[in-house]
């Protein structure tokens, strides 16, 4: 279990990377709302890692739906997987979160990325 607030802080981290990042930050500046967009991600990794989710209001999570009409390249799928690797390894030398957790947490993303790879991506290059 990872608390929500830690959860919450890991995301901020990677967001405040991504955002600023050459290669994918500019799909990120096109979010209009990023005050209430981090608590949503947040939760939705809460439901990943932990099987629960505190703000209910945030379900259901569209996610193929909400990354299909960003077009999102494959290189940029593998940027994004990078920097949220950085930001893991970086929470772990902090002490914000373990290493056993840094593993299950990038495990869940390889499975997503996985699955966003097969569904937004794979299409477009074959
Ligand atoms: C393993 C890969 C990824 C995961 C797990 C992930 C996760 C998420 C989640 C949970 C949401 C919110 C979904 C919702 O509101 O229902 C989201 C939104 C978003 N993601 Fe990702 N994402 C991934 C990859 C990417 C990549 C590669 C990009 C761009 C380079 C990206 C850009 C965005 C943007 C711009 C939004 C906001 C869309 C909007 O609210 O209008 N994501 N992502």
């Amino acid at each position: 279990m990872i608390e929500f607030q830690t959860i919450l802080e890991v995301v901020t981290d990677f967001y405040s990377k991504a955002t600023f990042d050459f290669l994918i930050g500019y799909q990120f500046r096109k979010i209009e709302d990023f005050d209430s967009h981090l608590p949503r991600i947040a939760s939705f990794w809460e439901l990943q890692l932990n099987g629960k989710i505190t703000n209910r209001e945030h379900l259901p999570f569209k996610l193929i739906e909400v990354h299909s009409p960003l077009k999102i390249k494959r290189g940029e799928l593998g940027r994004w997987v990078t920097l949220f690797q950085e930001t893991l390894e970086s929470s772990v030398n902090k002490g914000l979160i373990t290493k056993d957790q840094s593993e299950v947490w990038m495990e869940k993303i390889k499975f997503f990325e996985n699955k966003l790879y097969q569904r937004l991506i794979q299409q477009g290059e074959r």
